[in-house]
Formats: structure tokens, C-alpha cells, sequence
């Protein structure tokens, strides 16, 4: 899978993009990100991305241009993997649908993704009512631009790629996948400062471990989401 990431701060990708799973998914080629600073393509000689608003307001907009240009470099670089076919070019904005679990499971069947990483007030709307396919937000509160959701993407989609994690029933039976918040885990030892692990977990009893499982998902769920859904 692809991924190319418009951003006025490649620098902030480093961390994410250099450790655990991610790393290993990228080492491994099963996924390849490049980060493209939309700066370089502003023309003017301060390379200024940032412009007033129209009717005035508070804060400034990110002008259509070097995002626009940027789309079309990236775009035919990319063409042999697009070969004409749709693809989602998301903006990550606190004004897009929630992100959950099976968008991740949508997006990780993709080849192709490009995420537009906004900053400031916003970015001019024509680039999101004439390039954008998508928009997303990862949760009701304002953050500073798409870097940070951005990453949260790459990482919840990488994980459910095949060959990345070496159980794959990890994700599985991850919190989500079947509308449900796990269940609590415990490993060794079998007691730690006089806490002891759940006599069931040690029982042996296949059958009735799983069947606590199920039962404190749910108490979990409804414990923290009011009700099952
Ligand atoms: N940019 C700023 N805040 C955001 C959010 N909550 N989700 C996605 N992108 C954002």
C-alpha cells in the first residue's frame, strides 16, 4: 500500500514512522509512505502557503494552489498505481465523519491513499469540494493540523495488513472488530503484590474462558458506551 502525505511538517512523521509496527510494515515493503511538504510548491519567494480570508475573519487559509500543484505531482508520480481508477484523497478536519474501526477496515483495502494534512484555520474549500473525496476526523475536539490524525490513520490501517502483525487474531480480537471493547488480559505471574489472576484463566476449561471473556466484553462495553448498540 501506498500512502503520500501533503504536509507543512514532515518532521513530525519521523518518530511514528521509524518505530514498532509501522517501521516493521514499511521494512517489510507492505506499505510505502512518502511525506511531500506543500511549501516547496508555492511560487513566491517567501514561499508563503497562507492567505487572509475572503470576508474577513479570524486566522488564515491555506491557498489552493500549492495543494492543487502538489496533487498533480504526486498524482503523476503515482499513475502506473492509479491507472485511472478512484482512489480517496482525505482531509483530515474535525468537520469530517468519525474515524471507527471499519472505516480502517475500508481504507486498508486500498493500494492507494493520499491524506491532506491541514494547519492554520483552514485550507481554501475548492480544494476540498474539487480534490478531496473524503474527509475524516478522528474525534469531536480541535487539534493544531492533520499530522497527529494523520499518523493515527497510517497506524490503525497498517496493523490490519496482512504479513504485519505475526498473529493476526491479535487484530482480530482487537477492542472493535466485532463492536465490542476487549476484555482484560493478565500474564505472568499468577499473583503480584498479593493480586491475583482470575481462577477461570488458569482452569484450563476452554469453553468456560471463553464464555468469561465474552461476558466481561460485554460488562465492559456496556460500562463505558451506556448499552450495546
Ligand atoms: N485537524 C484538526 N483537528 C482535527 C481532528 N479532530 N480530526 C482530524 N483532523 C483534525
Amino acid at each position: 500500500m501506498q500512502i503520500d502525505i501533503l504536509t507543512l511538517f514532515p518532521e513530525m512523521f519521523k518518530g511514528p514512522l521509524s518505530e514498532s509496527i509501522v517501521n516493521r510494515a514499511i521494512e517489510k515493503g507492505l506499505i510505502s509512505v512518502e511525506l511531500i511538504n506543500f511549501r516547496d510548491f508555492c511560487h513566491d519567494k517567501n514561499k508563503q502557503v497562507d492567505d487572509y480570508p475572503y470576508g474577513g475573519s479570524y486566522g488564515m487559509i491555506i491557498k489552493p494552489e500549492p495543494i492543487f500543484e502538489a496533487i498533480d505531482y504526486i498524482k503523476n508520480k503515482r499513475k502506473n498505481l492509479i491507472k485511472g481508477k478512484e482512489f480517496p484523497i482525505i482531509y483530515l478536519t474535525p468537520q469530517g465523519e468519525k474515524y471507527n474501526q471499519n472505516i480502517a477496515k475500508e481504507l486498508c483495502q486500498e493500494d492507494y491513499i493520499i491524506l491532506i494534512c491541514g494547519h492554520y484555520k483552514d485550507i481554501d474549500y475548492r480544494v476540498r469540494e474539487h480534490l478531496v473525496n473524503r474527509e475524516i476526523s478522528i474525534g469531536d475536539y480541535v487539534l493544531s493540523g492533520g499530522e497527529l490524525p494523520a499518523m493515527i490513520i497510517i497506524d490503525s490501517i497498517t496493523r490490519l495488513l496482512k504479513g504485519v502483525l505475526t498473529h493476526i487474531e491479535s487484530a482480530e480480537t482487537d477492542s472493535f472488530q466485532d463492536k465490542l471493547l476487549d476484555c482484560p488480559y493478565y500474564t505472568r505471574p499468577r499473583e503480584y503484590r498479593g493480586y491475583k489472576v482470575p481462577d477461570i484463566l488458569l482452569s484450563g476449561n476452554h469453553k468456560k474462558i471463553l464464555e468469561w471473556q465474552e461476558n466481561k466484553k460485554i460488562e465492559h462495553t456496556k460500562k463505558i458506551q451506556g448499552g450495546l448498540n
